[in-house]
């Protein structure tokens, strides 16, 4: 299932443009704050797809009934891009557990690369909501191998795939390896450049976030 939050009229039209701008991505701390806007709209809409149960709460005056969430929800992010959007959500979802996943492509001479996975701190996450952050969902390939390399730790009760733009050849990947999972996305852009970034995309968003670093 495929939620594109950018083919509804909502204020996230705005941080996007504002992300994709070539002037406005300038500055780094709106980008950022973008991002983190982006990630409350998305955890919001997220939320309205998660269990929930009845309680009381107790009020000064009386009890009123009200329908909580039920859910132990994982948030994992691939760093560093995913950091911002993470905050976002973090906002939303208060009191959530925590993963973080260092993948990055290395590339080889003939153009291609290969995700490197060199990091990952991770709960358990069987039987909870895995939401899965990766800001630009380009070819898929990260978060197939970060998804491959989680089964270690538990099988969730739903899976979110989670990015600011995918193209999409990247949500045809995980539609094909993981045909359960949702996919939030805030747009699909149609093309990969032969480096495989996202036309028109964005640009490199761990650089727009953080600055540039010194190798690939
Ligand atoms: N990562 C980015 O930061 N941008 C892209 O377009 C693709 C991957």
């Amino acid at each position: 299932m495929i939620h594109n939050l950018s083919t509804g009229k909502s204020i996230l039209n705005k941080y996007l443009y504002e992300m994709r701008s070539v002037d406005k991505q300038r500055d780094s701390m709106r980008f950022r704050i973008n991002m983190e806007r982006m990630g409350e709209i998305m955890a919001y809409e997220i939320s309205k797809h998660l269990n929930y149960q009845p309680a009381t709460v107790e009020t000064p005056l009386g009890e009123a009934n009200v329908e909580l969430p039920s859910d132990n929800i994982v948030l994992a992010s691939i760093l560093r891009a995913g950091l911002p959007l993470h905050q976002g959500f973090l906002r939303i979802f208060d009191d959530v557990e925590n993963g973080f996943i260092s993948a990055y492509r290395s590339h080889n001479k003939d153009g291609s690369f290969d995700i490197k996975l060199e990091y990952i701190t991770c709960p358990n996450i069987d039987g909870k909501v895995l939401i899965l952050l990766d800001p630009m969902l380009a070819t898929g390939a990260s978060i197939h191998k970060t998804l491959e390399h989680m089964e270690d730790y538990g099988i969730p009760s739903q899976l979110h795939v989670v990015s600011v733009i995918a193209s999409s050849q990247g949500v045809k990947h995980v539609q094909r390896f993981f045909p359960t999972a949702e996919i939030w996305t805030g747009a699909i852009d149609e093309e990969l450049t032969a480096k495989s970034y996202i036309v028109p995309g964005l640009g490199d968003a761990g650089d727009l976030c953080f600055g540039i670093k010194l190798q690939e």
